[in-house]
């Protein structure tokens, strides 16, 4: 027989995400004719650093950074192509979206915006092609399968893998400034294709570069306290690390807060991926160092480097702290010691990002479900707007929770 539990109120889930859907489908109808996908909003500067259409214009860094919208652009959406680094979040939304609501209309825009990133399958010059391929063709293949999606995703594996170097046993991450073979911590959640990769093609080879790549990272990448560096940069003669730098944090040895995300996130789904517990348990660690932070909120929304210098009066990331509550919700089903912590710290992050304080009205925030993010501070760009990849995760935690709690009452 079973225990009652006490119900919890989940009305702040169904009232999301009719507006969420609202809000995706207006983006969806509003930008189909321009080929490009939603980012952010324009506030300043744009920190286009990571977009191939500044490789393809040959502008330099210095040059995107120069790169300051119009007066009429300011306060307006901002889109991308195919080829920036965060292209494939919002096809992901409209999948969660779909997968959440059931709705048609989200599943046939989902589709579209999707097949919008095929020419990503022939791309090499980014390691984000994990991000752009498995956030969109993979909840494709998750939700809808088919031939044409496994090929894509198989392609966009191999592309990836040839950014792997043997002697450094780890994948190159940028192609630009000044070090010799930069690999940064959101290089992690590009492994999720290559697990995909092998599942969907028998190959084991994506599967050994994932874990090669997560064990170098884990070894040289992560500091005593469990939180992590930016940027590791090796030696591309002996492959030893040159120096451990930040790029979009306020300083080499602080723990930008975004950083943290990806690792932890990127752990977790390689304890998923391989059953190892070391990477399980480095993720624990990381997770107490986020939550035991003298610098970590009372809502639970980080501020965008746990070492900013202007907390309390200093930036929040949104983004940080939905792509945490995304992996906290997984932590919270695996086999750890009192896993409702987990869970709680997850709850309580999406009750914040679901208040009106970070939760944007319909109509409102270029029709983004989230405010209050940070791209780069460093670069002065994206700084307290909506980003495309924090609506991502808030959906995909959405869609996690939804999934446990069902679990749970259908366990009764
Ligand atoms: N991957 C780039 C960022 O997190 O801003």
């Amino acid at each position: 027989s079973c225990q009652t539990q006490p119900k919890e109120d989940y009305s702040w889930i169904k009232k999301g995400l009719d507006a969420a859907s609202a809000q995706l489908q207006l983006t969806a109808e509003e930008i189909s004719s321009t080929n490009m996908l939603p980012r952010s909003i324009r506030t300043g500067y744009d920190m286009n650093f990571l977009c191939r259409q500044l490789e393809r214009d040959s502008l330099t860094f210095k040059d995107s950074l120069r790169a300051q919208p119009t007066a009429d652009q300011l306060g307006k959406r901002r889109l991308c192509s195919v080829y920036d680094w965060t292209s494939g979040f919002y096809p992901g939304s409209l999948w969660y979206a779909y997968e959440l609501t059931g709705n048609d209309t989200l599943k046939t825009w989902a589709i579209q915006y999707t097949n919008l990133l095929n020419p990503v399958r022939y791309y090499t010059g980014t390691h984000d092609l994990g991000f752009m391929v498995n956030c969109s063709y993979g909840n494709a293949e998750r939700l809808a399968p088919n031939d044409t999606i496994a090929a894509v995703m198989k392609e966009t594996a191999d592309n990836l893998c040839g950014r792997f170097n043997d002697s450094i046993a780890a994948i190159r991450s940028w192609d630009f400034g000044t070090w010799n073979f930069p690999v940064i911590i959101d290089n992690m959640m590009n492994l999720e294709l290559l697990f995909a990769a092998t599942r969907l093609s028998g190959d084991s080879t994506f599967y050994k570069v994932a874990v090669s790549h997560v064990d170098r990272t884990m070894k040289e990448q992560y500091r005593p306290d469990g939180s992590c560096y930016h940027v590791v940069d090796y030696s591309m003669k002996d492959g030893s690390v040159r120096n451990r730098h930040t790029a979009q944090g306020y300083a080499h040895e602080s723990a930008w807060s975004r950083g943290q995300a990806w690792g932890i996130y990127g752990l977790t789904l390689c304890y998923r991926e391989t059953g190892d517990r070391k990477y399980l348990d480095q993720a624990l660690k990381a997770v107490r160092f986020m939550f035991n932070h003298k610098n970590t909120p009372e809502d639970l929304v980080f501020y965008w480097d746990m070492d900013a210098p202007n907390i309390p009066n200093d930036y929040r990331d949104a983004s940080a702290a939905a792509c945490i509550a995304s992996a906290l919700y997984e932590i919270s089903t695996v086999d750890v010691p009192e896993p409702q912590t987990y869970k709680a710290y997850a709850d309580r992050i999406m009750e914040s990002l679901a208040s009106p304080t970070y939760r944007a009205e319909l109509g409102t925030n270029g029709n983004f479900l989230l405010m209050h993010c940070v791209g780069s501070i460093p670069h002065n760009g994206e700084i307290d707007v909506p980003l495309n990849y924090a609506d991502y995760y808030f959906l995909e935690a959405l869609k996690r929770k939804r999934d446990i709690e069902q679990k749970g009452s259908k366990g009764c």
